[in-house]
């Protein structure tokens, strides 16, 4: 990045629904047991919303931690970018809820969708806001309710998710070599047909390439996208080690996507990593999309796994093809 303007994040929050599913209660309905899905994903349990919860409520939960935590007040924002793929309505966006519930002024405010990538993708664009001068505070969400667009029949992908909240603030600095260092972001649109999740015009649409005729649920081919995401993670992760040296910094800890051990582990051996360096808490929370990597950032951050000085790289991959990193330095 050219700019003077460091980019430095400031405070962090998140938000879990209250219930907490277990492995063991899918047995009682599929085929499947805690043992298959302990061993072949490392999920032990995962959060599922209320009726009364949404993705608009987590995600102020988690926004007005993460403004205590900034000690910023919500009048100083200047942004609010809500990454999510499971938004309570197409227009108003939740941003746009976000915006009114914390009491901001009448500042721009929208949802970004680009699946579990996502949160990457907006910590991008609220870089350049600031970069460019547009915007000094700028509040970075994920939030997803995945269990109301999931199939529970569907053993495939069913046990994988769970819902929840993560929220950063992200604001300019003169102070050098701090903040957000590098960001990567891809896309791949010939592999769409491996995930998608339906919107509600969805019922009205053509047949699209490998996508059934009116969609209801989440739908997910998972051995290809294992394979996806073992190779670009490890592909990011070489990347970011690389990153790291030119920035004269070392990767302290990976916050990766939370969806498969396995994916992390393989990503892990062929990057020679090591495993202590990682944030892992899919085993409490399965996939939450967007909503993982600020969850597990702010956990590593209130556990002090992390410290000021310490460098961080999140890497992503998710639906769309999309995947990316970003290079952090608190
Ligand atoms: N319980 C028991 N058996 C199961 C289950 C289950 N929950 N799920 C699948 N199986 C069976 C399959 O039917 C298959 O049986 P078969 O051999 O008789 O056909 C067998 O287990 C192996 O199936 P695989 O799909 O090869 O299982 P795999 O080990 O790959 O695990 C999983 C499946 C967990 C879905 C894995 O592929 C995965 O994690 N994929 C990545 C998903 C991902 O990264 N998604 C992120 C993006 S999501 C987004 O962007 C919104």
């Amino acid at each position: 990045m050219n700019s003077t303007t460091s980019v430095v994040l400031r405070g962090t929050g998140s938000a879990l629904p209250v219930r907490v599913m277990r492995n063991d209660e899918f047995a009682a309905t599929l085929e499947t047991s805690d043992e298959w899905i302990r061993t072949r994903t490392g999920i032990r349990e995962r959060r599922i919303a209320a009726p009364e919860e949404t993705s608009i409520s987590l995600a102020i939960d988690a926004s007005q931690k993460a403004l205590e935590a900034a000690r910023l007040p919500a009048h100083e924002l200047d942004l609010i970018i809500c990454a999510t793929v499971t938004p309570v309505l197409m227009t108003p966006s939740n941003a746009n809820y976000l915006q009114a519930a914390l009491g901001c002024r009448p500042i721009p405010s929208f949802d970004l969708t680009a699946a579990c990538t996502g949160f990457l993708y907006s910590i991008s664009v609220a870089t350049q806001f600031i970069q460019n001068g547009a915007a000094r505070n700028v509040l970075v969400v994920g939030s997803e309710t995945l269990s109301r667009v999931i199939d529970f029949t569907d053993r495939n992908s069913c046990i994988l998710f769970g819902d929840g909240a993560g929220a950063i603030v992200l604001s300019a600095s003169t102070e050098p070599n701090v903040g957000v260092r590098r960001t990567h972001l891809y896309s791949d649109g010939k592999g769409a047909h491996l995930i998608h999740v339906p919107a509600l015009v969805s019922k009205h649409t053509g047949p699209i390439q490998g996508v059934p005729t009116s969609p209801e649920f989440l739908r997910m081919n998972g051995r290809e996208v294992f394979r996806f995401a073992v190779h670009r993670m490890a592909e990011l992760m070489a990347k970011a080690i690389r990153d790291c040296r030119e920035l004269g910094t070392e990767m302290k800890l990976l916050i990766p996507h939370q969806v498969n051990r396995r994916i992390i582990d393989a990503a892990l051996e062929q990057t020679g990593f090591p495993a202590d360096r990682v944030m892992v808490n899919l085993d409490r929370y399965g996939n939450t999309s967007a909503a993982s990597v600020p969850i597990a950032l702010d956990e590593a951050i209130r556990e002090g796994r992390t410290h000021p000085g310490d460098t961080v790289v999140l890497v992503a991959f998710g639906g769309g093809l999309t995947w990316g990193s970003v290079i952090l330095t608190l």
